[in-house]
């Protein structure tokens, strides 16, 4: 279902029809294909590649070059779904000029449509300066997972009342800045509600329940891939793994065994040239 290439404005388009706006992660230009040809309305290229490809303990080693290469990988998938750039620890928080920068790289070496940057209102000023610049933003905040150290760990956020008015504070803060859309990550369900009724912008929920005005999960979680840890909002709606496993063990046995490669996977020898390799029977 490949149709229209998305734009921001038909994001937030979505949320003034009251329609659901699906978002999954990808990391390369065959997920990414995927994940376009089913539909998918933003496809993130996460940071979250640190730990789900690269085998990272967290997000925050990850550089700018890893994230524009698998960007790069992801936009030749990608035909129709607003492709959005995760800005890796650091590359934003420093001052503006380097965020404009950096963000900028997104749009121009690996063709994305738009930035994600984590934080709140100490981050209002920067997304401000890179919308001006032309660079769509999309926000994050409650679990942010490149401060989620200074978080006390990967925790839900806004269970007492005042972080939750904290995180409804810089929901208002980010859009007031320019954001195209937020993501919530792990807060309770009430609380990413009043966020949503109280933004004119979307909320991409994650962890954050029901009532945002979409969803977003990382892709590796969902198809059941990523085995290390699985957190408890995550639904599996595939269980790959078994089956990868399963796949790679019948080859080993059949190369083992010589049963791969038979006649009908290999290119057979014919006519005058097979004469000349017959085996001596005599
Ligand atoms: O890095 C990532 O994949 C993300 C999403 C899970 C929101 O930030």
């Amino acid at each position: 279902m490949i149709g229209k290439k998305l734009t921001v404005r038909d994001i937030i388009n979505q949320k003034e029809a009251g329609e659901k706006i699906v978002t999954l992660t990808a990391y390369d230009a065959s997920f990414g294909r995927l994940l376009d040809r089913s539909g998918v309305e933003i496809i993130l290229v996460g940071d979250s590649l640190g730990m789900v490809l690269l085998g990272y303990e967290s997000t925050v080693p990850v550089t700018m070059e890893e994230m524009l290469h698998h960007c790069r990988a992801v936009k030749h998938g990608v035909e129709r779904a607003l492709l959005v750039g995760d800005m890796p620890f650091l590359s934003y928080q420093i001052d503006k000029r380097e965020a404009i920068a950096n963000g900028g790289r997104f749009l121009k070496e690996a063709g994305c449509d738009a930035v994600k940057v984590e934080g709140g209102l100490e981050i209002c000023e920067t997304v401000a300066a890179m919308v001006r610049a032309g660079i769509p933003v999309m926000g994050h905040i409650g679990l942010t997972p490149q401060t989620a150290g200074a978080l006390g760990g990967y925790k839900v956020q806004g269970r007492d009342g005042e972080s939750a008015r904290r995180l409804l504070a810089e929901a208002k803060g980010l859009a007031e800045a320019g954001a195209f859309a937020i993501v919530l990550e792990c807060i309770p369900d009430k609380l990413a509600g009043a966020i949503t009724a109280s933004i004119p912008i979307p909320t991409i929920g994650i962890g954050a329940g029901p009532q945002c005005d979409g969803q977003v999960l990382v892709i590796n979680d969902l198809l059941g891939m990523f085995e290390k840890f699985v957190p408890s909002f995550v639904k599996r709606y595939a269980d790959l793994a078994p089956q990868i496993v399963g796949g790679i063990t019948a080859f080993r046995d059949e190369v083992k065994s010589g049963a791969y490669p038979d006649a009908e996977h290999s290119f057979v020898m014919q006519g005058e040239v097979a004469d000349l390799f017959k085996q001596d029977k005599g």
